[in-house]
């Protein structure tokens, strides 16, 4: 696997190329290759340590990229905020340098503010992964959508894509058009008004507040999760009128000459935005994300990690 990623953190996808994420994609394709094999454990990381920082809820991100951490042989602390001394009031910085301290030679971090990643990128000199921050973005997910995409239905110059839910607190949202737009696709972003930002066209996209004629038009529609814990104020009138205009289910899908792959990110509000007879179906990729994830974490952290031994 030759090649080296522009940038020695992954802050977003707003920050690396089209070239970085082709690498990611292609270095992923051979761990996948490795995962699936008797022996599903390489040496590559051996020698380097990963703090994993949770300080937002997550099952997927975290246990993904603990995964992935151990099939490369790396050493790895895990903390979460629930259960630390930031409870007692200590500062995001001081926390990670304290963790530093221990000789951490990369920090994977979810946070509930946007920026944090950067924040503690011009700081400190780890490598930093953005695992979520806030509604910001959320790049390993786009890396994982993408390269599932791109696995069901080949290149994406040129796909039609649509990203239908609440865009508006959406990070895996912004994260996949930008990741999306780089490789040439075209994105509809499809949901009610209060929940599609006003500029939102400024990112090379289209919207759309009409689900049918969206599902109509895309090869791929990737549903997010309505952030029932982000609304401060009401943005939809009730779920069930929302299940009503947005969500998706099974009779609607058999109404469209042709169905469009079916995927989300998780967590799934089922019977919201997407009912069970669709996220079960044979048109969903969902679980085919999550087997990806670990693949393209392990790409992103080996990547980075070999980056810095070409440096030092
Ligand atoms: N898709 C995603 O980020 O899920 P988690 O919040 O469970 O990590």
């Amino acid at each position: 696997m030759n090649g080296q990623l522009s940038t020695k953190h992954l802050l977003g996808i707003k920050h690396i190329t089209k070239e970085d994420i082709q690498l990611i994609f292609h270095t992923a394709e051979n761990f996948k290759e490795v995962i699936n094999r008797p022996i599903k454990k390489v040496p590559s990381l051996r020698d380097v340590t990963i703090a994993n920082l949770f300080f937002e809820n997550s099952t997927r991100t975290r246990i993904s990229f603990e995964l992935a951490e151990k099939r490369l042989s790396a050493d790895t602390i895990n903390f979460s905020a629930a259960a630390s001394s930031v409870k007692k009031g200590e500062t995001l910085l001081d926390t990670v340098n304290n963790i530093l301290s221990m000789k951490v030679d990369m920090v994977v971090m979810r946070h509930p503010a946007p920026g944090a990643p950067q924040f503690l990128a011009d700081r400190i000199d780890a490598n930093i992964i953005n695992a979520g921050d806030g509604t910001h973005e959320h790049p390993t997910q786009a890396l994982l959508d993408a390269f599932s995409m791109r696995e069901k239905v080949g290149e994406l110059k040129g796909k039609k894509i649509a990203i239908i839910g609440d865009i508006k607190h959406s990070r895996v949202a912004l994260s996949n058009i930008y990741c999306l737009k780089k490789l040439g696709a075209e994105v509809v972003v499809c949901g009610p008004p209060t929940l599609l930002p006003k500029h939102i066209e400024s990112l090379g996209v289209n919207k759309s507040y009409n689900l049918k004629e969206t599902l109509e038009w895309c090869d791929i529609a990737n549903v997010l999760r309505i952030q029932l814990e982000r609304q401060d104020i009401q943005y939809i009138p009730s779920k069930r009128e929302y299940n009503q205009y947005f969500g998706l289910n099974l009779s609607l899908l058999n109404s469209l000459k042709s169905v469009p792959v079916i995927m989300h990110p998780g967590p799934i509000n089922r019977g919201i935005e997407l009912d069970s007879d669709v996220a079960d179906s044979e048109y969903s990729i969902i679980l085919q994300q999550v087997e990806n994830g670990v693949a393209t974490r392990m790409a992103i952290l080996y990547l980075l990690a070999s980056r810095e031994k070409i440096e030092y």
